[in-house]
């Protein structure tokens, strides 16, 4: 059971004897009256919104939109928010697409035929931009729009579950020997670990080496065998930005099959590298050109420039891609497939991936991510140069995405850490994350930028002016104690508290 706290108090926005016909009746024929109150002064003042209770009456649309709006400027500003890898930016056109497409449920494809058409061409787009055999033209790659890279890294671990059962079943395993399939990796993000734990796949994850911090061909090897489902490749790691090596990984695959006869398939997670490399590094080879890639994720959201809440999943061919997963459903006019984790899910966004694609071409995305990294690059010249500062990842574009990465100089006695510095500029309005990097490396705070469109070098230059501020205020004036954890419960993302699990458990005993 989930504890809510009681509710301390209620205006007139929410009459509290509710159940009572004449007090409803009045605090109704009282709203009204109040339509002409100013906002700060009229009879709802000096009462909060509620907070726990579902209301019983309708409200004052300005006043409830001015109290909530109100209410988000606690938020932090999205676009000093350097921590996200997610669209903070878009073109007014972009938005206007948006707007006017609020009311469009993109799994509605009789009814929206030209929604569904968009995400057909942007799906062509990108197993063209991604090199799928056959593209463009495109007979056989496919692929759908999902709500982000997490839901599009799941429908392609599913697909290389679904293909290790067959294969397996084709070798004659039955029973328990397919009650155990496993999945290689380096330091993923989260949705990686949801995938094994959701789906029951074992996951085998290399720790992060000191040195490298990316997943080693050696690492891989070293955990694949006959149940191995995929070996998922990051192509943007979370945690550095770096690039892991997919050629490297493929070509240690090829010499596993070659001795062993083991054929294990990758999956990319391409997150935030599935588009930037193609527009700003097209020689890199990381993508379908290697037969052994049978599936991509990306974020539509992410550096393809997209509004939140896109992300793609795309398979080299059918053959990748089982028909088991795939439903075929007629309840909305016509027949239509869906192979989709959620159902519906807005249409607005995909509308809009393509007017970016349209708007920006290949030159425009080239154009603007070269941009974001000679920002990254100027960005990590000068926290370098600061002095107690090691750069980790300096965003070289060959090497990884718009990011730069460092940790406190290790030759260096400090009298404040990372979570100290984060802490001062969260004061300017800048959030920069300071974080612990996975196991084995779990001692190592690093803290992070992530360069978008949108982030122009004028404002790294007045992000500097504020390091360099936060930096010598910390060195005159250290803290007693340097901070070992972020300060601040904001930086704790629980969507349930996990005070209340506790609590939950606590009414249970
Ligand atoms: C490498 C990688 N994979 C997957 C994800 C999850 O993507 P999304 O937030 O679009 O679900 C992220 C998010 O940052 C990521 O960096």
């Amino acid at each position: 059971m989930i504890v809510e706290p009681t509710q301390k108090s209620s205006g007139p926005v929410i009459p509290s004897k509710d159940e009572n016909p004449t007090i409803v009746a009045t605090a109704r024929t009282e709203s009204r009256q109040a339509m002409n109150d100013d906002l700060y002064g009229g009879a709802g003042i000096g009462h909060s919104l509620p907070k726990n209770r579902f209301p019983v009456l309708e409200a004052d649309p300005r006043r409830v939109y001015g109290l909530v709006h109100d209410e988000l400027m606690l938020d932090g500003v999205s676009r000093m928010n350097l921590a996200t890898f997610c669209t903070t930016w878009v073109e007014p056109e972009a938005r206007a697409l948006m707007e006017e497409s609020l009311d469009k449920n993109i799994v509605d494809k009789d009814e929206y035929p030209q929604t569904a058409e968009l995400e057909t061409r942007c799906v062509d787009m990108l197993a063209q931009l991604w090199h799928a055999p056959n593209a463009p033209g495109v007979a056989h790659a496919v692929g759908t729009s999902t709500t982000g890279s997490s839901e599009a890294a799941m429908l392609g671990g599913l697909a290389a579950k679904f293909r290790w059962r067959a294969r397996r079943r084709a070798a004659g395993a039955t029973g328990s020997a397919l009650a155990t399939p496993n999945m290689v990796c380096g330091p993923v993000q989260v949705c990686w670990e949801k995938f094994a734990r959701y789906f029951d796949v074992e996951i085998r994850q290399a720790p992060m080496t000191g040195d490298e911090f990316v997943l080693t061909p050696r690492q891989v090897i070293e955990r694949c065998d006959e149940n191995t489902i995929a070996v998922v490749v990051t192509f943007g790691q979370t945690f550095t930005g770096r690039y892991e090596n997919v050629v490297a990984i493929s070509e240690a695959l090829d010499k596993l099959q070659r001795d062993t006869g083991l054929d294990i398939d990758i999956h990319l997670d391409a997150a935030s590298g599935g588009f930037l490399a193609p527009f700003v590094e097209p020689d890199l080879v990381w993508d379908f050109r290697l037969p052994r890639v049978k599936s991509i994720n990306a974020s539509g959201h992410k550096m393809g420039l997209a509004p939140l809440g896109l992300g793609w999943a795309i398979w080299r061919d059918t053959d990748a891609l089982p028909q088991d997963l795939i439903f075929n459903v007629n309840y909305l006019g016509g027949t239509m497939s869906t192979f989709n984790l959620n159902f519906s899910r807005p249409g607005g966004q995909v509308i809009t991936q393509y007017y970016t694609f349209v708007r920006l071409g290949r030159e425009g995305y080239r154009r603007v991510h070269t941009a974001a990294y000679d920002t990254v690059a100027h960005l990590a010249k000068e926290i370098g140069g600061f002095g107690p500062f090691t750069i980790l990842f300096d965003g070289d574009p060959a090497q990884g995405i718009t990011a730069v990465t460092w940790r406190l100089n290790p030759d260096q006695e400090h009298r404040f850490s990372l979570f100290d510095f984060a802490e001062k500029l969260r004061a300017r309005g800048w959030l920069v994350p300071a974080y612990t990097l996975p196991a084995d490396c779990e001692e190592l705070v690093v803290q992070r930028i992530i360069v978008r469109h949108g982030f122009s070098y004028d404002m790294a230059d007045m992000l500097l002016i504020d390091m360099r501020r936060a930096l010598l205020a910390l060195q005159t004036a250290p803290p007693t104690t340097p901070a070992t954890a972020a300060l601040n419960d904001t930086f704790n993302h629980h969507a349930v508290p996990a005070v209340r699990y506790a609590s939950a458990a606590s009414a249970q005993r």
